[in-house]
């Protein structure tokens, strides 16, 4: 559970990640924060680029930034955009590498908790690090 000033951290945090959004061609702004294990508050941004697939969302930003300060648990993420709007595909699966429930807090513009969701009702059945395992046995038994 996270304690309301956690919440309210993780709220201010995301939206001043938003601030820092470079997103010259969409014009959406997106920021997020992720609270570790450990207490630590990592954000990131959207950061686009004239190449347009190139660019990369606020979470999977946060999430690369968190991983490679050496911070692989997460309690919770907090989202912030224009109207709270949920993460995308990728950065549903990207977050389930490192966490199978986690809360996810949408928020808007103005800093409303629009929503509060778990991962795993945004990404059922996902394919995971499990599934490779158990392909690797049949793959060895076979051989
Ligand atoms: N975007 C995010 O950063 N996170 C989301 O959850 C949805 C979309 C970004 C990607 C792109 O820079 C812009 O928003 C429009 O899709």
């Amino acid at each position: 559970m996270l304690r309301a000033e956690e919440r309210e951290a993780l709220v201010a945090a995301a939206l001043a990640a938003r601030e820092q959004a470079y997103a010259p061609y969409s014009h959406y702004h997106v920021g997020a924060a992720l609270l570790t294990k450990d207490g630590a508050l990592i954000t990131g941004a959207n950061v686009e680029n004239a190449v347009y697939p190139l660019g990369i969302c606020a979470e999977r930003v946060a999430v690369a930034k968190a991983v490679s300060e050496g911070h692989r648990h997460f309690r919770a993420i907090a989202i912030a955009s224009e109207t709270g709007v949920a993460p995308c595909g990728a950065c549903r699966q990207t977050l389930r590498e490192f966490a199978e429930h986690l809360p996810i807090l949408l928020v808007d513009a103005q800093g409303r908790v629009v929503q509060e969701v778990d991962l795993a009702d945004l990404l059922p059945l996902a394919f995971s690090e499990q599934d490779l395992e158990a392909g690797s046995r049949e793959r060895g038994a076979k051989s």
